[in-house]
């Protein structure tokens, strides 16, 4: 959450930056602005809004500077407003400061400050944190390193900063805990950034900067310390990303780009692993570790959000195949209880992103028990793949609409290849099992294809139920996940109010709002759990329910029960949630443009959720 960038170097920095924030927007868009500093002369420029609204509020500026922070803001302390928005100054005017994360005891220090004589424009952290260091350079007569390494040893919380200072013409002061940071090195310049997408068009050389870790960059040097004001070598490593994949490349939004990528998404994460004719699997994370995996005591999966769904997936998938007991937690959960995790114990962290904060802190406490941690992850290089014992990158690309498609189905791919992996190894799948599902992982990209061609069909079928106030999605078994991964891209996307639900629960309870308005989406592929749904579907009807059903080609039992239907191509009952989504996907990305939503940007959410 909130994206930071910062230049310095020989360019004009406030292009860079704006591009750069732009890129970033998916991180939080409640708010932006940019410091600019040239000739010991320190501009800050913010406004409330999008990117585009700061950019409005520019043209007309002198924006001479080749040194620069620039900010987009989701909110935490203080609602989103131009006084919220960072950058922020320090009571002297010296110093402007970015910040994404949260500064825990900002109470605290803020009494202690407001007792000295302090005063704030902002209701945030940030400024608090900012005159913390200006207090603390003032009364030491120290440099500005020097200040601000005193005062994160204070604070506790997450931060990635970025500080430039009046007297300090060409500097960038940043430091990072919990809070992605990437340094772009160039020739006689340096980019900061949260992530290296605004870097990308500059430089492939990066430089990945690690908790308690602080950089000093100038255009020709970038020093990296500790908070014991040790120097660090800086681990120099290469991009493997084009510019081409951050960018829209002719659709009208990421979000419809990220979901009809999908054929090639899966095929690049199969591609190299699996060969369904020699009937292997090879994924070094999986077998460099595959004793530890497959006689794992318990497999715990932590996750949030869309993420957390595909370790639901996972739970029935890991069950079946390998016979291992597997709990799903929100990692939100996770970390704030006293869970039980024992030496023998695999945890499976699964994120797009590798930097939700909920997740990253789940993991350190299971690490500390002394589970070892697999990492099912997106972005490469990010925390969590780095505090990971070992893991699987999905190889999606990077995803920048906010709602997570292309990732997610990645993730699923990635789970059924390790599960299959360790079934073999335990033996607790057959020989004919094992070499059909690899048959059929192999064939999703084709299908995936064949469920895309028909996607103005879902369009169609977004417009006439555009104007419902709630939906109800409902799946059994493999498809339950899918029920509720449907349901949250709806909300998400379209604001309107979704519930998923297992089908059979669904008469305990959400059977009640059941009326000639509510459509009701099954997924209801045939399985072994086909008969069943179908005897939901007429409970739904006889209530006079809509149903909107995505079923499997052929069926005609459901279409007779449906008032409309999307079919998609027979598959093994453990490989159709990556195939039944991508309906779900599309129908919600249909809803949300009709209703004139934002889809890759919608209200109140982002996507890199480093906040608790
Ligand atoms: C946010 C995003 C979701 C995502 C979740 C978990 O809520 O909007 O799309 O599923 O975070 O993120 P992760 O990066 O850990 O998968």
């Amino acid at each position: 959450m909130c994206g930071i960038v910062g230049y310095t170097g020989t360019r004009q920095a406030y292009p860079v930056i704006l591009k750069g924030l732009k890129r970033l927007e998916y991180r939080g868009y409640d708010s932006s602005g940019v410091a600019l500093l040239k000739d010991g002369k320190l501009n800050v420029y913010k406004k409330k809004g999008k990117v585009a609204d700061l950019e409005e509020t520019m043209i007309g500026k002198v924006l001479d500077a080749h040194v620069g922070i620039g900010h987009t803001r989701w909110a935490t302390h203080g609602e989103p407003s131009d006084r919220n928005a960072h950058p922020h100054s320090s009571a002297s005017g010296k110093l402007a400061m970015i910040h994404n994360g949260i500064i825990e005891n900002y109470a605290l220090i803020k009494q202690e400050l407001l007792n000295k004589g302090y005063t704030f424009t902002s209701d945030t952290d940030t400024e608090v944190l900012l005159n913390f260091i200006e207090d603390i350079q003032k009364n030491n007569n120290s440099t500005l390193e020097e200040a601000l390494r005193i005062a994160l040893k204070r604070v506790s919380g997450a931060y990635c900063i970025l500080l430039i200072e009046q007297d300090n013409p060409d500097t960038i002061i940043a430091a990072r805990k919990g809070s992605p940071l990437v340094i772009g090195i160039g020739k006689g310049e340096h980019f900061l950034a949260s992530d290296a997408s605004p870097i990308i068009e500059y430089t492939k050389e990066v430089v990945y900067v690690n908790d308690y870790e602080l950089a000093i960059v100038k255009p020709d040097e970038l020093i990296l310390k500790n908070l014991g004001n040790e120097k660090i070598t800086p681990y120099i490593t290469k991009l493997d990303m084009e510019l081409a994949a951050i960018e829209k490349g002719g659709y009208d939004h990421f979000m419809l780009k990220e979901i009809f990528e999908q054929p090639s998404t899966i095929f690049d994460c199969l591609r190299g692993r699996l060969d369904a004719k020699e009937g292997t699997i090879r994924m070094s994370g999986i077998d460099h570790n595959i004793d530890q995996l497959m006689n794992a005591n318990r497999i715990m999966i932590l996750a949030c959000g869309t993420s957390w769904h595909a370790g639901l997936a996972a739970e029935y998938i890991i069950e079946e195949l390998c016979r291992i007991p597997v709990e799903v937690e929100y990692a939100s959960e996770f970390r704030y209880r006293n869970p039980i995790v024992n030496k023998g114990d695999v945890i499976i962290a699964i994120s797009q992103s590798g930097e939700t904060a909920d997740t990253l802190v789940a993991l350190e406490k299971a690490k500390e028990n002394g589970a070892f941690i697999f990492g099912v992850v997106n972005a490469v290089g990010s925390s969590i793949a780095r505090i990971s014992n070992a893991g699987a990158y999905t190889h999606a690309g990077p995803e920048i609409g906010v709602a997570s498609t292309k990732a997610f189905t990645g993730q699923l791919a990635v789970l059924m290849m390790m599960a299959l992996s360790i079934a073999k190894h335990k033996g607790t799948v057959s020989h004919e099992r094992y070499h059909s599902l690899l048959l059929e992982l192999e064939e999703v990209p084709e299908k995936i294809n064949a469920i895309l061609k028909n996607a103005s069909a879902l369009k169609v079928i977004a417009e006439k139920y555009k104007g419902a106030s709630d939906f109800l999605f409902l799946g059994r078994g493999y498809n339950f996940p899918i029920a509720l991964e449907g349901a949250l891209k709806l909300k998400e996307i379209s604001y309107i109010h979704a519930e998923g639900y297992p089908a059979a629960e669904m008469k305990h309870g959400p059977i009640a709002l059941v009326d000639e308005n509510l459509p009701v989406v099954f997924i209801a592929t045939k399985d072994a759990y086909h008969e069943k749904i179908v005897s939901n579907m007429q409970e739904i009807k006889a209530r006079k329910g809509k149903i909107i059903s995505i079923i499997t080609e052929g069926d005609t039992t459901s279409t007779e029960l449906s008032n409309d239907y999307f079919a998609i191509p027979p598959a093994d009952e453990l490989i159709a949630p990556i195939l039944t989504v991508i309906p779900l996907q599309l129908l919600s990305y249909y809803v949300g443009t009709a209703k004139g939503v934002d889809v890759d940007k919608p209200r109140n959410l982002a996507k890199s959720v480093t906040v608790e």
